[in-house]
């Protein structure tokens, strides 16, 4: 009563780990049992190869962490060949997460990936250089377009990642569907920063970073819970959750799936509990997932 099916991809449950959190996946192989989740997003893939941000890049922070890591990766061709080889004969979805600094990037690396992965998550939180650092994800033309062409450059299940730095969540939600999106996960990282006081200077060396963890669970749920009102398309809840109680408020809230971030990085085993959790809650009431999900009684 926990499998789940989503932009036709059959999940044998809700859970999913975060882009960004859990490397490639398979250097978490000696730690979790991956064939235990629904599904492994892995980090964030660009056409090129990128070292990311200098250091300072994390910082800690109560109940979460901010994060200025810069979209470091091995880029989508080193993916493919050194990287998803490593999950052979593993039995569970592999998701890859794309980001481009044009249109014509995204394009480029959903054709590269072919049909090597299950999915493509879409993470629309990066700057557009040709229109002057515009981020793709918190307008809703650049959105469409991102969408659109990377629909037309895949046969894939796309599932487009949405911002939360934005006034509107709902606007974002029709513009992405809109475009074809198959499913919509959500939240990405919030803007934050902090000071050294003793220094008078940014702790990260960027200045502001993305803030993660359960410090922003409240507002995930929260835009989780305002996209459900307009989308039709399934939904899957990010932000904060450590326990298998967190990912029931998103997934009570309307989202069909959900995905842990941070919490990897206290236990590698997070995830697994989440979605052992889960299982246990659905047994003892006696209900499945998907009469859940979008369940809250207001
Ligand atoms: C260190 C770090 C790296 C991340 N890298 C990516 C990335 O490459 N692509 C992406 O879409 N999201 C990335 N994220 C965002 C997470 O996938 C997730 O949306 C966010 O952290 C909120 O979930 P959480 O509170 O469970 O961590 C990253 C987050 C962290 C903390």
């Amino acid at each position: 009563m926990v499998s789940v099916e989503l932009a036709g991809l059959k999940l044998k449950n809700p859970v999913m780990t975060a882009s960004g959190t859990f490397g490639y996946g398979s250097e978490f192989l000696p730690y979790t049992d991956l064939e235990k989740l629904g599904a492994i997003v892995v980090k964030g893939l660009s056409l090129n190869p990128r070292q990311g941000n200098p250091g300072p890049r994390i910082v800690e922070t109560p109940c979460g962490m901010l994060n200025a890591i810069g979209l470091q990766n091995v880029g989508v061709d080193a993916f493919v060949k050194e990287k998803l080889p490593k999950l052979k004969g593993i039995k569970t979805q592999i998701i890859a997460n794309i980001f481009g600094e044009t249109v014509e990037d995204y394009m480029e690396v959903a054709k590269r990936l072919g049909d090597s992965v299950s999915a493509i998550e879409i993470n629309i939180s990066c700057p557009n250089v040709k229109k002057g650092g515009i981020v793709f994800g918190t307008d809703p033309n650049e959105a469409f377009k991102v969408v659109s062409a990377v629909k037309s450059s895949t046969t894939l299940p796309v599932i487009t990642k949405l911002s939360p730095n934005v006034t509107d969540i709902k606007v974002m939600v029709k513009a992405v569907e809109e475009a074809g999106t198959d499913a919509i996960s959500l939240i990405n990282t919030i803007t934050g920063m902090a000071i050294d006081v003793d220094k008078r200077r940014p702790v990260l060396a960027t200045i502001t970073g993305g803030l993660s963890g359960p410090a922003i669970k409240p507002i995930a749920v929260r835009m989780v819970w305002q996209a459900a009102q307009v989308a039709k398309v399934p939904l899957i809840g990010i932000g904060g959750i450590v326990t298998a109680k967190d990912a029931l408020e998103f997934i009570i809230a309307g989202a069909k799936a959900v995905q842990v971030g941070t919490a990897n990085f206290m236990d590698p085993d997070s995830a697994v509990k989440v979605a052992e959790g889960i299982e246990e809650y659905v047994r003892k009431n006696k209900t499945s997932v998907k009469e859940l999900t979008g369940s809250l009684r207001v």
